[in-house]
């Protein structure tokens, strides 16, 4: 005798009943670059599809994210002027604390998380502050806790660090705490591992380091127990969330960290995911909107509930779709 697992693979109904994972349009979370000018909506030539914004324009997204259902953001800033010591990321005038004013304006139950980093105001794309080409750990950790507390104060519901400082949530929960932002919370990027796959990114918003690496601060791509480590403290300091990025090439990170921690995961499909998928599907390689959803629910599969992607409002539609 053996087993008839084609029986339960039989119709549409039957594969509906004992499917196990499922995509909701609510674990989505929508990356928006958000640029200093007027009159801005131009498509970012690295990730096909998604776009700079200026500030007088984000109604048009936010109206679209409405549409689809997708109710929840994580904005990046690409200001006009940068620095050393990237002071353009905690001035309460800054892009990023405009935009989560205007979104906040524009649709107050628009769910805003801003990342926290500082990559994209350093004149050297360092994410911290560097002394003799070195980003010194515990003086980034200053700026990073000011940063998130300006974000705070613009509006923001949760604060996303990404810099990967030593220390950085538990610097980031005092100065919230203090300030009277007991609400507010932390989605920290733990497991973020120092990938290749980021590319696209650093080109859409101008944050290629101009001299060396991440590989001083951003995790080793062949280590895992060490990724356990990363959010084992992080969850100690006190983030709410946490999250393994890239995600399908860490699919075996993200199943040890469901299996190890019960605080709620978040992936990034990072940008060198999305452009591969874009790519293949140009060249008539693969079906784009099947390939897409795979990886999408390759994701949940592994453990992750919340999904950080450029395919955001996309699938949403394809999800519908499919109803
Ligand atoms: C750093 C940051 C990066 C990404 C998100 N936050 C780039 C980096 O670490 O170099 C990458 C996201 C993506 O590739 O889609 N602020």
């Amino acid at each position: 005798m053996f087993r008839r697992h084609r029986r339960l693979r039989e119709n549409k109904v039957i594969r509906g009943m004992v499917r196990e994972t499922y995509l909701h349009t609510s674990d989505f979370i929508y990356p928006l670059f958000v640029v200093e000018g007027t009159n801005i909506k131009e498509e970012i030539s690295s990730l096909e599809g998604n776009y700079h914004f200026s500030i007088d324009r984000l109604h048009e997204i936010v109206d679209e994210m409405r549409e689809v259902g997708v109710r929840s953001v994580l904005l990046f800033g690409i200001p006009d002027h940068k620095d050393e010591c990237g002071s353009g990321a905690y001035d309460d005038n800054g892009i990023v604390q405009k935009a989560v004013r205007k979104i906040k304006e524009l649709d107050p139950e628009m769910f805003v998380i801003t990342d926290v980093c500082m990559c994209e105001y350093t004149s050297h794309g360092h994410c911290g502050i560097v002394h003799d080409h070195h980003v010194d750990n515990d003086e980034t950790l200053e700026y990073i806790a000011k940063i998130a507390v300006s974000h705070a104060k613009a509006g923001a519901d949760m604060i996303a660090p990404s810099d990967m400082m030593d220390g950085r949530i538990l610097a980031i929960r005092d100065a919230l705490d203090e300030n009277g932002f007991k609400n507010v919370s932390i989605m920290s990027y733990s497991a973020k591992y120092c990938s290749a796959f980021y590319g696209p990114f650093r080109e859409a918003a101008d944050s290629a380091p101009q001299f060396g690496d991440r590989k001083g601060y951003q995790m080793d791509p062949a280590n895992v127990r060490e990724a356990m480590l990363e959010i084992e403290d992080d969850i100690d300091e006190g983030a709410d969330i946490i999250m393994v990025k890239p995600g399908m090439p860490y699919l075996d990170v993200i199943r040890l960290a469901r299996d190890r921690y019960d605080v709620p995961i978040a992936t990034y499909n990072v940008s060198g995911e999305y452009a591969m998928v874009k790519a293949a599907a140009k060249a008539g390689l693969i079906d784009e909107k099947r390939v897409a959803l795979e990886m999408l629910t390759s994701l949940k599969r592994a453990g992750a509930k919340m999904i950080i992607t450029y395919y955001s409002l996309q699938a949403a539609r394809w999800i519908r779709e499919e109803r």
